[in-house]
């Protein structure tokens, strides 16, 4: 097992990554002190490990309650989070227990939520068991639920008390999951990492057999670069909004698209490889580096270019909406090589357009 220490101060908390470390979770949570714990997850994933996280739970003295929410995306809101609140109240959770949030980004993200409003807040492990949520969405300390209007527009800042990461619990990821969490792994050699980049390139057939070694190294690189990141700028004040690459067209067109056609990686991917091709166009990177970025996408099976038929005017108007847009200027995370990228406002509609349009 490895140790990531995220330094945030008195919120730092360390990130566990190994094969097999689940069953270990109990014995680590003792020196916390929790008076009471509460398992968060949805039935696809308490069936797989539910039975295993318990029972660890209550080898080391933890009698857990278990609440439950429906799988999917569409349940990050906040009735369910109001169906969560009643359950903790129920089961007697008090100011020093803790929630611990077993599965993806969407239990994540909205048992975080929880957990920071939930008494004024109580503490959070998060459990990650998709690649997404390994190398991205557990650590960091964003937590949200949807509104109709838009995703992830409500929400908080609460950062957690240890992130177990059991890179085992991948091999039960459906394939194209585990494809679309790639995009993130993607995402921090191109803005971060030229080398991690390129052992991505030269690693593919490794790591898409989820090799172990392999497995484990681009985890702990993502979850160091991350955990870098946030250490320098928390909350979003300048530095973070690096890790938003891809995400500006890439959220937009989950938005148009209504959530059900991409998975948000798959989304992201595309998202990715627009924003360079945007980046090439106002003369920031070159277009060869661009050809290297949607290579190493499309080498793990995600797609680069916009699906043909998208309605870019739409994608425009849900970006114009989106968090990151001020006073109309659209915000862009843009390469200027491939391990190195600039946050810039960009007024230009029409190149925002044609870096959509030019490859459907
Ligand atoms: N908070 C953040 O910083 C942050 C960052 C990125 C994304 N997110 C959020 O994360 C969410 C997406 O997360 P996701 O991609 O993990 O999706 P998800 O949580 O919906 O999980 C994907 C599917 O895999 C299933 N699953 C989970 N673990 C499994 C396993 N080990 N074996 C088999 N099936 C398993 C889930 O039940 C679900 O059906 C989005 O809501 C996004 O907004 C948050």
């Amino acid at each position: 097992m490895e140790a990531i220490r995220v330094e945030l101060g008195e919120r730092s908390y360390e990130i566990c990554i190994g094969p097999g470390i689940l069953p270990q979770l109990g014995g680590q949570l003792g020196e916390f002190h929790f008076s009471r714990v509460a398992l968060v997850t949805n039935p696809t994933v308490y069936a797989l490990y539910g039975n295993t996280l318990l029972h660890s739970l209550k080898k080391a003295g933890f009698d857990a309650a278990v609440v439950t929410i429906p799988d999917g995306e569409e349940y990050k809101e906040l009735l369910w989070a109001y169906h969560i609140y009643g359950e903790l109240l129920k089961h007697r959770l008090d100011r020093s227990s803790a929630l611990i949030a077993l599965g993806g980004g969407v239990i994540g993200d909205i048992t975080g939520f929880v957990a920071s409003t939930y008494m004024r807040g109580i503490a959070l492990v998060q459990v990650p068991t998709t690649l997404l949520a390994q190398v991205d969405s557990s650590v960091g300390g964003k937590t949200g639920v949807n509104h109709p209007e838009g995703k992830n527009m409500i929400g908080t800042f609460h950062q957690p008390r240890l992130v177990w990461a059991d890179v085992d619990t991948l091999r039960t990821l459906p394939r194209r999951e585990f494809l679309a969490g790639m995009a993130e792994v993607i995402k921090y050699g191109i803005i971060w990492d030229e080398t991690f980049f390129s052992f991505l390139e030269k690693n593919r057939e490794k790591i898409l057999s989820l090799d172990n070694a392999a497995m484990q190294f681009i985890i702990r690189r993502s979850c160091e670069i991350k955990a870098e990141v946030v250490s320098r700028d928390e909350r979003e004040g300048g530095l973070r909004a690096i890790l938003n690459y891809g995400h500006t067209i890439g959220h937009a067109l989950e938005t148009a698209t209504g959530y059900t056609t991409h998975l948000h990686g798959e989304a992201i991917a595309m998202g990715m490889y627009c924003e360079a091709l945007l980046s090439s166009l106002l003369g920031l990177i070159d277009r060869k580096s661009v050809e290297r970025v949607g290579s190493l996408i499309g080498s793990y099976g995600l797609p680069s270019k916009m699906p043909s038929g998208v309605d870019e005017e739409r994608i425009i108007s849900s970006m114009q909406l989106d968090k990151k847009a001020v006073a109309g200027e659209l915000k862009f995370v843009l390469p200027e090589k491939v391990g190195s990228v600039v946050v810039k406002g960009v007024r230009d509609t029409e190149k925002i357009l044609e870096s959509i349009r030019s490859h459907g």
